[in-house]
């Protein structure tokens, strides 16, 4: 089976140009997609900075740095990836449009190309039947900050290859990456679990349980997370926490991934977290500040 060298990432946000710069890293030529050159000069600040603190911090050598950045091109046409091997997709949690860009690269590619999503909780069995290559697809979910998180959950949908799933779970390791076989169900396995925590941290806000920065606290120092809920919230995104719990709750019809009120109202008033500059917290002060939600 032909080995992997060209790697295609659809989609430069926070997820999409995390995976751009772990391949890049790891000596894989890596094009990446987006709209518009504004998208594209944000995703490689970020990597460059991104990599530049890796360097800082003796994580990579000075010369892997540069060797990346030589590595990586954006483009804005879709039909630019079509020589590459394995295609990652990390658009917006949208079925139709990731359906959309799946079908506009599947006449292209070769007949050994793996496609992949990044999603977080929509089905990957729904993105295979949309392109003729059901067998070479797959799901490859990545965690936020991705040069950082070590895990991949490597999804096999009923109509995946076992041949395909072992050259994703391979890719993933040559990553640098520790993958995990997950099924195809809505969630993986991360989210699954870590979604209704941070629904409940939302409604432990709403009931007046405590304050925000006591929950956070709370958990950080009560069970040793890196973060409390509302941060990590705020640091993954309440727009995208928000799609996935509708995503999930429609899948599931269970209370436990329904979004609650406070979420979609901050979600209205563009309170995304970290990515707006307010969530639950106010990133314009360093320590940021608490915002008042007015309950
Ligand atoms: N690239 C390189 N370096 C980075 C970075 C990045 N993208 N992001 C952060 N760093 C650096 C920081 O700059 C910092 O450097 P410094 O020590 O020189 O200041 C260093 O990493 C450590 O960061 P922090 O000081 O902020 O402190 P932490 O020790 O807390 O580490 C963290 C940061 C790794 C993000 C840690 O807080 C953590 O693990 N948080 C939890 C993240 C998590 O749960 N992610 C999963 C979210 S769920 C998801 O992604 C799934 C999706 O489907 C929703």
């Amino acid at each position: 089976m032909t080995e992997i060298k060209r790697v295609g990432v659809l989609g430069c946000g926070l997820m999409g140009s995390g995976i751009a710069q772990v391949a890049a890293t790891a000596g894989y030529d890596t094009v990446v997609r987006d709209v518009s050159k504004e998208i594209w000069d944000r995703a490689r600040a970020g990597i460059e900075k991104s990599l530049a603190k890796l360097v800082e911090k003796g994580k990579l050598p000075a010369a892997n740095r540069e060797a990346a950045l030589k590595r990586l091109s954006f483009t804005t046409a879709t039909t630019d990836l079509k020589a590459c091997d394995i295609v990652i997709e990390a658009v917006t949690e949208d079925l139709a449009l990731k359906n959309a860009l799946f079908q506009e690269l599947d006449g292209l590619s070769g007949p050994a190309t793996i496609f992949a999503s990044n999603t977080s909780s929509l089905t990957i069995a729904a993105m295979a039947a949309a392109t003729k290559r059901g067998d070479r697809f797959v799901g490859l979910h990545f965690f936020n900050p991705v040069p950082l998180m070590p895990l991949v959950e490597v999804v096999r949908t009923v109509t995946t290859s076992a041949e395909t799933f072992r050259r994703a779970f391979a890719f993933a390791r040559s990553l640098g990456k520790e993958p995990v076989a997950a099924k195809d169900n809505s969630g993986f396995i991360v989210n699954l679990l870590l979604v209704p925590y941070l629904l409940d941290a939302i409604r432990a806000v709403e009931h007046g349980v405590a304050s925000v920065p006591d929950i956070d606290k709370a958990m950080q120092l009560g069970c040793g997370y890196p973060m409390g809920p509302l941060t990590l919230l705020d640091f993954v995104g309440l727009d995208t926490t928000y799609k996935i719990a509708e995503i999930m709750f429609a899948e599931y019809r269970e209370q436990r991934y329904a979004p609650p009120p406070l979420l979609k109202r901050m979600v209205i008033a563009g309170l995304n977290g970290r990515k707006s500059g307010k969530g639950f917290y106010d990133y314009s002060a360093d320590p940021p500040t608490l915002v008042d939600l007015g309950i």
